[in-house]
C-alpha cells in the first residue's frame, strides 16, 4: 500500500524487503522544496530502522528523478526572507542527503529521468545508481549563474576525473544515462522499461548479505577515500573488530558453512544467515 509524507510530496512503499521511496513533486520535475526536504527526513526516519526494510530504493514520480533545488521556493523565496532562512533550508536539504549517505540500510538511486544540479546530491548519498537510458544528467547551475553548490561540485570532482567534472560544470550540457554510466555517475545504465527489474534484482542480492557486514562495509568504502593508506588499514581493523559486537556470531557462521557444511562457497555466493547453528 502507497504510503505518503505528511505533505504528500514523498511517496514509498514497502515490498519484500525493499523501501521504494519517490519524490513526488511530478509537476514540478521533484524539485526540491524547503517541504520537499522536510518529508524526505521524516520518511527515512520512518524506514531506517524497520525490520522490513533491508534496501531503500530512490525514484522519481513522472518524468523527472530530481530537478534539482526548487528555484522559487527553495532560492527565491527563502532569500527573501534573509540569512536565516537560507540557512535553515540548506540544513534541511544538505541534512537528509548526510543521513542518506550513512544511512543504516543498502541504498540505490534509480534514476528515471531528469537528474540536475542538487540532485547530486541524493545521487551521490545513495550507495549504487542505476539510471535509464533516457535519463538524463547536467549541472544546470551554470546555465542560470550560480556555481553547483550544495555539494555538487565536491560530488562531480568525486566521482568524475577531472576534464569531464570540468566539461560538465563548466558547459552546462546534459549526458545521458549510457554516458553517465561510461563516467562513472551511475553504475550502469538500461532502458527504462528495464530498469527496475534490475534495480530489483540488485536489492535481493543485497538482501541476502549480513545487514551488519553491509552496513560496515558501506561506510567503510566512503571513510577511506579521504585516508591514507596506514589510516585506512587501522580504520578498517577497528571497523570490523566494532561490527563483531553487534554480529559476532555472523561471520562464525559464514566460516562454518563453508569450511564445515560445505553448503556454499563464499567466491560465489553468500552464505544463508537466516540458519545459525543452534
Ligand atoms: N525549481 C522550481 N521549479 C521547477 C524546477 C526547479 N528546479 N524544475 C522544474 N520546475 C517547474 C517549472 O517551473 C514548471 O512549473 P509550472 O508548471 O508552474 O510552470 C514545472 O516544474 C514543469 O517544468 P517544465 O520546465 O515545464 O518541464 P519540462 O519537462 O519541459 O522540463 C526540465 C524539465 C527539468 C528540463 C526543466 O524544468 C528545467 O530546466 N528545470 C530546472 C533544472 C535546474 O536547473 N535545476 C537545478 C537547480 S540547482
Amino acid at each position: 500500500m502507497t504510503e505518503t509524507s505528511s505533505n504528500g510530496v514523498v511517496s514509498y512503499d514497502v515490498e519484500g524487503g525493499v523501501a521504494w521511496v519517490r519524490f513526488n513533486r511530478p509537476d514540478k520535475r521533484n524539485a526540491m522544496s524547503p517541504t520537499l526536504n522536510r518529508d524526505m527526513m521524516e520518511v527515512l526516519d520512518t524506514l531506517e530502522f524497520r525490520d522490513d526494510v533491508g534496501v531503500l530504493v530512490l525514484s522519481g514520480e513522472g518524468s523527472a528523478w530530481c530537478a534539482g533545488m526548487d528555484l522559487k521556493e527553495y532560492f527565491r523565496e527563502n532569500e527573501a526572507k534573509g540569512l536565516g532562512a537560507t540557512r535553515q533550508a540548506q540544513r534541511e536539504a544538505y541534512g537528509w542527503w548526510r543521513r542518506l549517505r550513512w544511512y543504516q540500510k543498502a541504498t540505490i538511486a534509480m534514476v528515471n529521468g531528469w537528474c540536475f544540479g542538487g540532485g547530486y546530491g541524493p545521487l551521490f548519498a545513495c550507495d549504487l545508481a542505476f539510471a535509464a537510458d533516457e535519463a538524463k544528467f547536467g549541472l544546470s547551475e551554470i546555465n542560470w549563474g550560480i556555481l553547483p553548490g550544495g555539494g555538487a561540485t565536491k560530488i562531480a570532482v568525486e566521482l568524475l576525473p577531472f576534464r569531464k567534472a570540468m566539461y560538465h560544470a563548466m558547459m552546462g550540457e546534459n549526458i545521458d544515462g549510457k554516458t553517465a554510466a561510461e563516467w562513472g555517475l551511475v553504475n550502469e545504465s538500461l532502458p527504462l522499461d528495464q530498469l527496475k527489474a534490475r534495480v530489483k534484482e540488485v536489492a535481493n542480492v543485497l538482501l541476502q548479505k549480513n545487514p551488519v557486514a553491509l552496513k560496515a562495509t558501506k561506510d567503510a568504502i566512503r571513510r577511506v577515500s579521504e585516508m591514507t593508506y596506514e589510516n585506512a588499514e587501522d580504520y578498517l581493523v577497528r571497523a570490523q573488530e566494532a561490527a563483531n559486537s553487534f554480529d559476532n556470531d555472523g561471520r562464525k557462521e559464514g566460516i562454518r558453512q563453508f569450511i564445515d557444511e560445505k553448503t556454499y562457497k563464499p567466491g560465489l555466493g553468500a552464505y544463508d544467515k537466516d540458519r545459525v547453528k543452534a
